[in-house]
């Protein structure tokens, strides 16, 4: 068991479990708050994710900071970020999952550092992944779900907000309802 998250972060780093490692420039961990109560959770990194070694960094990253912002959290102060996949698919292509199922060890010790109070999927990947293998964004987005002692949301991916404009007032009515929620739950202010 890993004490914190340095210490997982460092063992990360050498990780050869799948084929994505052949092609990275960086392993990208995760980002934000160690004492977060909140974690989001999206795909894998994208080519300015796998050069900076930080998730969400693109343009899509810009627009999910902005909305993230807008609702009272951010990476800096009340976050963290990781994705399904900690090294980026070659084109930007959906990950495998064979590379979902060999990263998993990363994400669950993530977690169980972490503990978060909220875990939001951000996008398909994670919320097929993690909520419900048929999980569909468009009709079950902001629902509230129970997982033990975890609340588990889906949303929309920031980069499918960037193709369908249309679906940002509902992206943002979702982490409003993530602020609402965290207020309920004593985490924000
Ligand atoms: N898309 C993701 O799902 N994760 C990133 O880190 C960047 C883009």
């Amino acid at each position: 068991m890993y004490e914190n998250l340095d210490e997982l972060r460092q063992e990360a780093l050498q990780c050869k479990n799948c084929g994505l490692h052949a092609g990275r420039h960086n392993v990208v961990f995760g980002t934000g708050r160690p004492d977060a109560k909140i974690m989001l959770i999206g795909e894998g990194p994208g080519e300015n994710e796998d050069l900076q070694g930080e998730p969400f960094v693109g343009r899509s990253g810009q627009l999910m900071d902005k909305m993230l912002e807008y609702a009272g959290f951010s990476r800096k102060t009340n976050v963290y970020i990781a994705n399904m996949v900690k090294c980026r698919p070659p084109q930007n292509r959906d990950p495998a999952p064979d590379e979902i199922t060999a990263c998993l060890p990363w994400l669950r010790g993530q977690v169980s550092i972490l503990r978060p109070a909220i875990i939001v999927c951000v996008g398909r990947i994670a919320a097929t992944s993690l909520i419900q293998k048929d999980f569909k964004v468009t009709k079950q987005h902001g629902q509230f779900i129970q997982r033990g002692s975890t609340l588990m949301m889906g949303t929309f991916h920031p980069a499918a907000l960037l193709r369908n404009p249309a679906s940002k007032p509902a992206a943002m009515e979702d982490l409003l309802a993530l602020a609402a929620k965290a207020r309920e739950l004593g985490i924000l202010p």
